[in-house]
């Protein structure tokens, strides 16, 4: 199972102003890439703040939603509400057929991840804009070394990042 985690970056590795800011701040290219990534994987998985924050499942493909508070949450087959350890959620995907899943954050679900070694590459789109401050890839110390996969320019102000993950550790 090839877990790529894709986030949206400004041009100073920050991915929100804070904990409640809404992607709000990336433009068309980056949504329209966004929808074609997560419809081939066919399987998302995000934190409830993260979910909270989009309001409702995203058509079309599977939302699978981290949450400790998963028995008072209604989902349907494409809507699932799980505290599963990451290395269960994904062996219980590949059972299900799926061979990709896109981790879409937010910092804290990426952190599960990232300590359990469990992700393959990763994918940033880089909007034109500097916040300054604010949140990043992890909500913890994660060091990644990677190589570059890929890079494209996306419309006419976007730039997205492809890296194969060879090494993650954490303090
Ligand atoms: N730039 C981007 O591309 C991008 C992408 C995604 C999100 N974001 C931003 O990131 C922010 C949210 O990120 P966040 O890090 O605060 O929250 P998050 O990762 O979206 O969700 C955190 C939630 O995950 C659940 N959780 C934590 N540990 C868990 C575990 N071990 N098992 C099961 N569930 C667990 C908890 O939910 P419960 O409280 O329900 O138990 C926790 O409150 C938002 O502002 C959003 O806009 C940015």
């Amino acid at each position: 199972m090839k877990v790529i985690l894709l986030m949206a970056i400004t041009l100073d590795g920050r991915t929100g102003k804070n904990a409640m800011h809404l992607v709000d701040w990336t433009d068309l290219e980056d949504k329209k890439f966004f929808v074609q990534i997560t419809k081939k994987a066919g399987v998302i998985i995000m934190g409830s703040k993260t979910f909270d924050t989009l309001g409702a499942a995203l058509p079309g493909r599977k939302n699978i939603i981290m949450t400790q508070n998963h028995k008072d949450r209604a989902g349907t087959d494409n809507l699932v509400f799980t505290d599963q350890k990451p290395q269960e959620l994904l062996e219980q995907l590949k059972k299900e057929g799926f061979t990709q899943v896109i981790l879409a954050g937010g910092p804290t679900i990426n952190t599960l991840f990232a300590r359990e070694k469990l992700i393959d590459e990763i994918i940033v789109t880089v909007s034109p804009l500097i916040f300054g401050y604010g949140t990043s890839l992890f909500s913890e110390k994660i060091a990644v070394e990677m190589e570059l996969k890929d890079l494209q320019q996306r419309g006419k102000d976007l730039v997205a990042i492809t890296y194969a993950v060879k090494n993650i550790t954490h303090d």
